[in-house]
C-alpha cells in the first residue's frame, strides 16, 4: 500500500555535509520525495514532534538539539514507506546501528544520530502536519 512517511535530515549531518547521500539512498530505493525543504525547526514544531519524550531526562537536549541549524525536512513516498524508511535508517543508537544503514554508516552518538523518520503512518501525517501544515 503505498503510504507517505515523514523524514528529517538532522543539524548534525547537514553541517557534515551528507545531504546528498542521505537523499541518495532513499532515491535509490525507489521511494519519491514529494517534499523537501532546507530550514530551521522551530521550538513549537519540535516541541510537538518529541511530545512523547516530554519529561524525560533526554528531552531538553533533544529539542536544543534539533533546533540549533538548519534540517532537510522530507515527505517521502511509496510502498509501505513507513517501515522502509526505518529499516534504511537502522537502530536509534548509530553504535548499534548495521553496517549500511544511515545510522550505522554515518553516526557515532545517540544524541546526534542523523536522521529521524515516522514510527508508523499515524506518526506520519501527524508530523507532515506539522512540518508542512
Ligand atoms: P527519531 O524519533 O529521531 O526518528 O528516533 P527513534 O524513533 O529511532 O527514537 P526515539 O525513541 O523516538 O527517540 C527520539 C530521539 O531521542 C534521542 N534519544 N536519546 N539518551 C537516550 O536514552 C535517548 N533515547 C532517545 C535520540 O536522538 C532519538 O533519535
Ligand atoms: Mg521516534
Amino acid at each position: 500500500m503505498t503510504q507517505r512517511t515523514y523524514c528529517m535530515i538532522k543539524p548534525d549531518a547537514v553541517a557534515r555535509g551528507l545531504v546528498g547521500r542521505i537523499v541518495t539512498r532513499f532515491e535509490e530505493v525507489g521511494l519519491e520525495i514529494e517534499r523537501l525543504e532546507l530550514g530551521m525547526v522551530s521550538a513549537e514544531q519540535a516541541a510537538a514532534n518529541y511530545a512523547e519524550h516530554e519529561g524525560k531526562p533526554f528531552y531538553d537536549g533533544l529539542v536544543s538539539y534539533i533546533t540549533s541549524g538548519p534540517v532537510v525536512k522530507m515527505v517521502l513516498s511509496g510502498p509501505e514507506a513507513v517501515a522502509v524508511v526505518r529499516k534504511l535508517m537502522g537502530v536509534t543508537n548509530p553504535k548499534e546501528a548495521a553496517p549500511g544503514t544511515i545510522r550505522g554508516d554515518f553516526g557515532l552518538t545517540l544524541d546526534a544520530n542523523i536522521v529521524h523518520g515516522s514510527d508508523s503512518p499515524e506518526s506520519a501525517e501527524r508530523e507532515i502536519a506539522i512540518f508542512f501544515g
